[in-house]
């Protein structure tokens, strides 16, 4: 009695836990089926990203008679690059009156190897290069939803310019674009041209007064005070303000350009890391804040002066007249297409952001060039000034008319194109 008790006792304690080892062993079987593939499927995805994408692409142009110089993995062609300038450098080839052999001398090498239109990769996209002049021309024409903007500047810079037309594409560039062009309408410009004439007082003053104390002559670092013009000039013309309130914005906004350009290196990766808690990453997402509520201030602000004017007719003040494109975007926020992502607030300020930066970084590093260029060459600063003296003489102001009689400062068209190659659609300029 007391053996067959004792024995059920056994069985009923061990049967439990013989079914647990069973299954325990099944599980750890199937583990090690299963952890080739729960390794190997990242393993290959990154894999696709890093190369076989890319060398897709890289095929397909192949096929065209397109070549290149070979990438490695990860760096791409950028190693190469280094490579090139340092010996560039180091054997002083470098011409000042020629930018691309200082700053691009790759090109020049890859153009004279591989004729004048090549890939290369910076790792993280494949640049087609384009350096045949009717090419260019041909590419010139052809406008921004012919050729589609880049998805990866989409992807890599959202923090910078969200969804604004910069950016996008189809509908949602469509209906940007028909909102903001009227802002740089002809008409529009000759209104801003008086305001920019006033915004560069103070800078010439400045340089004038540095000079005045050097006796006539002296070194002035431009780039920076070309900056705020520029800035000036943007938050005057298109948002009503002075640079005051919109030099934070300016400020927080290169930062986040900064920011987001040091994750350039990784690769296509850049998506995931993006998503983790980086110290980078949460300055990123500090700025893109910071930003959103100075920008939202300025259209509160906006929308207050109107409502007040509009019970006041006769408080004409310079807001009624420079901040129309402010007002259009605030408008048009309340319909945008439904293939938009945010709401009108992200609207707002995708495209505020937008123009802050298409306009203060573009035109700032035009002029600092141009006049580096006109220190550099003497005699064409020569031409300038007697042009300058010759149309403006009698003129109590500038206008759009007296500018356009103004011809040795020019702009010159590009001789060079670089297209990023995507998989999914048509190529991006
Ligand atoms: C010298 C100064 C400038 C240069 C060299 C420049 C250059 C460019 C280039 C190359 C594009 C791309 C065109 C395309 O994708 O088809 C562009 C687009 C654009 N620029 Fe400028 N820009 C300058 C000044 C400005 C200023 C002052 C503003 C406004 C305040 C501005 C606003 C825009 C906008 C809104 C677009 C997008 C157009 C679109 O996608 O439809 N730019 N600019």
């Amino acid at each position: 009695m007391n053996k067959v008790a004792t024995y059920r006792i056994y069985l009923t304690r061990s049967l439990p836990s013989l079914s647990y080892s069973v299954c325990l062993m099944e599980k750890l079987h199937l583990l090690a089926l299963l952890l080739p593939i729960l390794l190997g499927l990242p393993l290959l995805y990154i894999w696709d990203i890093l190369w076989m994408r890319p060398e897709r692409l890289r095929k397909k142009l192949r096929k065209q008679g397109v070549r290149g110089p070979r990438p490695t993995l990860f760096y791409g062609n950028t190693q190469e690059m280094k490579r090139i300038r340092q010996e560039a450098v180091s054997a002083q080839k470098q011409d000042t009156s020629n930018y691309i052999s200082t700053l691009f001398p790759h090109f020049l090498i890859w153009r004279e190897t591989y004729g004048s239109v090549f890939h290369y990769s910076t790792g993280a996209v494949e640049i087609l290069f384009v350096s045949d002049p009717g090419m260019v021309k041909d590419m010139s024409h052809c406008t921004s939803s012919e050729l589609g903007k880049p998805i990866y500047i989409q992807k890599s810079r959202k923090p910078l310019f969200g969804e604004g037309i910069l950016v996008s594409n189809g509908d949602i560039w469509a209906y940007q674009r028909k909102v903001i062009a009227p802002e740089f309408f002809m008409e529009k410009i000759k209104v801003m041209i008086e305001l920019i004439g006033e915004a560069s007082v103070p800078l010439l003053e400045a340089w004038e007064s540095m000079l005045d104390d050097a006796g006539g002559s002296r070194e002035i670092d431009v780039d920076g005070y070309l900056r705020n013009f520029s800035a000036d000039v943007i938050a005057r013309a298109c948002f009503g303000s002075d640079f005051t309130t919109g030099e934070e914005i300016f400020y927080k906004l290169r930062q986040l350009q900064k920011a987001i350009s040091q994750q350039d290196t990784l690769v296509g990766l850049s998506a995931v890391w993006k998503c983790l808690p980086t110290k980078a990453n949460r300055e990123i997402q500090k700025l893109e804040q910071e930003v959103r509520l100075l920008i939202l201030d300025v259209a509160k602000e906006h929308s207050r002066g109107s409502s007040s004017r509009n019970n006041d007719d006769d408080n004409d003040c310079i807001e009624t007249k420079h901040n129309s494109f402010l007002r259009s975007i605030v408008n048009s926020s309340r319909h945008c297409p439904a293939s938009y992502g945010g709401s009108a607030e992200d609207y707002i300020v995708d495209n505020c952001k937008n123009i802050y930066f298409a306009g203060h970084e573009t035109a700032a590093v035009t002029t600092t060039w141009c006049l580096m260029l006109l220190a550099t060459h003497p005699s064409w600063q020569d031409r300038a000034r007697a042009e300058a003296l010759e149309v403006c003489r009698g003129c109590t102001k500038l206008d759009v008319d007296v500018l356009r009689r103004l011809k040795t400062v020019r702009k010159h068209p590009s001789r060079y194109a670089s297209i990023s190659v995507e998989e999914t659609g048509s190529p991006s300029a």
